[in-house]
């Protein structure tokens, strides 16, 4: 793709077509972790650098918009210099080495997102390069390609705390959601149902490593009943409600935890690969990439991995990757997965 610079207007060549290493400097700031990252060639991570905000938040028991921007505000500046130091120890890089900065349009908080994209913009004009903004559900999908030769086309299970979707990405910038919630998000689920049985924030990794104990087949719990390749999750959630107090009306036994939660985990881990293998089968693609904040669970990931002894190969990033992070928002600018190269481009709160 072309891009031209801000000031003298010189088109500049970024993606896999331009024929030299790009250099992406990324910026990442849509809810609670502040990131700043520099990826070369969409793929090779040169720095990378995440402040998470989740000790702040823990009080309150979930994300506080106002206090998350604000701490956005008290990161931003160090955690752009501590890249800057990392590709310069790294790579030898320097600031006007950088090919395009790129930052997080939305969706997500406002004032966090407007916190990064307006540094993005002002290092853009500053070093007097390309801009590119990048949606946050597409950069989640582009963290596979970090560390990786993964190559489209391939079917996408997209899971974060606001989004479930499974996506046919048929080529670098052309993808089309073919499935997703029609109520609750998987993270959402996770973390409503963590806070019903009493689990501190976030709940959703606190739940994941507790039903790791527990026995999967303890209660049975009801998948949503929806057509094609949608998902419900909000009855289960109520399911979970009423178990959690029948259990807790029997006093002469202590409350089952980890069954509990190995139970719901199992249903919506199950839930999940039922529809993934449907969307594989009904394409013919031979991969499948797991992707979001929720593509760090145990038990999702390991369902998703044991298609590899049907064939398929599977990719899903590593932990670092899996949350927000801005390297996979580099990855996005540099493979133009539907980014917006405007610089007057405004942030958004949710998927238009
Ligand atoms: O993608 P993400 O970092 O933020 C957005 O929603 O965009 O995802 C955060 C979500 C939260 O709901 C969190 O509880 C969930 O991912 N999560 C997990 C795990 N790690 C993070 N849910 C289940 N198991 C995990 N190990
Ligand atoms: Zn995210």
């Amino acid at each position: 793709m072309i891009k031209n610079t801000l000031f003298t207007n010189k088109p500049v060549t970024i993606g896999p077509e331009s024929g030299y290493d790009n250099y992406i400097m990324a910026i990442e700031s849509s809810c609670d972790e502040t990131a700043c990252a520099i990826v070369k060639n969409g793929r090779e991570v040169i720095a990378n650098v995440v402040a998470s905000q989740i000790k702040t938040h823990a009080k309150f028991g979930g994300v506080i918009p106002e206090i998350a921007a604000r701490e956005h505000m008290d990161s931003i500046n160090i955690v752009i210099d501590e890249a800057f130091r990392q590709a310069k120890e790294n790579a030898g890089l320097n600031p006007s080495d950088i090919t395009a900065f790129a930052g997080t349009v939305g969706p997500g908080l406002v004032g966090c997102l407007l916190v990064g994209l307006n540094a993005a913009k002002t290092l853009a004009l500053t070093y007097d390069k390309p801009f590119i903004g990048v949606n946050h559900l597409n950069a989640h999908l582009c963290g596979n390609y970090l560390d990786t030769d993964l190559k489209p086309p391939f079917m996408a299970l997209l899971v974060s705390g606001g989004h479930t979707q499974i996506i046919d990405v048929k080529s670098y910038s052309e993808q089309r959601i073919i499935g997703e919630t029609i109520d609750d998000a998987v993270g959402e689920a996770y973390d409503k149902v963590a806070r019903l049985i009493g689990l501190p924030y976030p709940g959703g990794p606190k739940l994941d490593k507790l039903a790791q104990e527990g026995n999967p087949k303890a209660y049975r719990l009801p998948e949503g009943k929806v057509e094609g390749l949608n998902f419900s999750f909000s009855g289960l959630k109520t399911a979970v409600l009423r178990l959690v107090k029948e259990l807790k009306s029997n006093t002469d036994m202590e409350f089952p935890t980890a069954d509990v939660c190995a139970s719901f985990q199992e249903c919506v881990s199950s839930t999940l690969l039922k529809k993934v293998k449907k969307a594989l089968e009904n394409s013919g693609y031979n991969q499948v990439v797991i992707a979001g904040g929720v593509a760090a669970n145990s038990e999702i990931r390991r369902k998703i991995f044991n298609l590899e002894n049907e064939g398929y190969k599977v990719f899903a990033p590593p932990m670092k990757y899996c949350t927000d992070n801005a390297a996979m928002v580099a990855s996005c600018a540099y493979f133009n997965t539907n980014t917006f190269d405007d610089i007057n481009v405004e942030v958004f709160s949710r998927v238009k």
